[in-house]
């Protein structure tokens, strides 16, 4: 692929530190080829103490629109200009774009997890979830699912107190939901519509969170985890026959929420996925 700059081009990127292991740009520049938007996207890494002047070089170099990622996405709120209300309430941001100067930041995380959880013809309306971990991706995917009044979240973690925090946190400003932290244990015998995992436990070969054969009644599992593409957790859901995905489709579509809210126009959401997929397969 080939992308050509004129005088006109506009420069969007990613900020990060690291950010060699990215995906982001070939899959958002077939989408601007797909969808003939003048444009190129770029990585930036940004040490930490050259945030402050990344984001003001945004405005100065008329960058279009920036995505932000580790370890940048709660650091950079206050050099911009106004949040959305989601990202508001999840505390980061990992898109930003650059209205004449003025910096929106907003986070695509959760609402494109949720996207991708179309595929198991789930919706969190009225649903009952368990969640494992209280890391910063969980904060994203709870707004997300109490927002579209989610029934019932459990949250199982490996330190308690972290996911009691994020109950603490949310509970008063979503009162259609109930959040707790529950033990696995007690969560054997419930009926649950989705399990989720957002911990780390997974990237390592042979590790699972969890053991899915103790569960009574699961209807749907999924891993936010997309490296490797069948973590142990959804072999098991494999073997026991429970409808499952992995974390491609949320890495997806949270680029494809970027590109939207960077150019209000639908992306070309199947080429997105043929470049994402050739590459992790590749
Ligand atoms: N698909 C996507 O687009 C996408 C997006 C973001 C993240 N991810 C993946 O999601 C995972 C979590 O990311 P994050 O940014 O939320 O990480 P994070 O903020 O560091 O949180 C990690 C979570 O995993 C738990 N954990 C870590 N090691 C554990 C262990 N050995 N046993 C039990 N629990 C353990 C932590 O529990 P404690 O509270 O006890 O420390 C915490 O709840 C990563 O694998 C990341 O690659 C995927």
């Amino acid at each position: 692929m080939t992308v050509s700059i004129t005088g006109k081009t506009k420069i969007f990127g990613l900020l990060g530190y690291p950010v060699s292991h990215t995906f982001s740009p070939p899959i958002q520049n077939v989408a601007f080829q797909a969808n003939k938007i003048d444009a190129a996207y770029l990585p930036f890494e940004v040490h930490p103490d050259n945030l402050k002047s990344a984001i003001e070089g945004i405005r100065s170099l008329q960058f279009a629109g920036v995505n932000v990622t580790i370890p940048h996405k709660i650091n950079v709120l206050p050099y911009l200009d106004e949040i959305t209300p989601t990202a508001a309430r999840i505390g980061a941001v990992n898109t930003i774009r650059n209205d004449r100067g003025k910096l929106l930041g907003t986070n695509t995380d959760g609402s494109g997890l949720l996207r991708s959880l179309s595929a198991l013809s789930f919706s969190p309306k009225d649903q009952t979830v368990v969640i494992l971990g209280a890391g910063g991706s969980t904060r994203s995917i709870l707004v997300a699912f109490a927002e579209k009044e989610a029934k019932r979240i459990f949250l199982v973690n490996r330190t308690w107190a972290n996911a009691q925090l994020l109950v603490e946190e949310y509970a008063p400003l979503y009162p259609e939901t109930e959040f707790k932290v529950e033990s696995l244990e007690n969560l054997f015998c419930q009926a649950i519509d989705l399990l989720l995992n957002t911990t780390s436990v997974g990237m390592k070969k042979g590790e699972s969170p969890v053991d899915l054969a103790k569960f009574e009644s699961l209807e749907r599992v999924a891993d936010i985890i997309y490296s490797p593409q069948q973590s142990s957790l959804l072999k098991q859901a494999e073997h026991l026959k429970i409808p499952y995905i992995n974390g491609t489709g949320m890495l997806l579509f949270q680029g494809i929420e970027a590109f939207e809210f960077w150019t209000s126009q639908p992306a070309p959401i199947s080429l997105m996925e043929q470049k994402l997929l050739k590459l992790l397969n590749g």
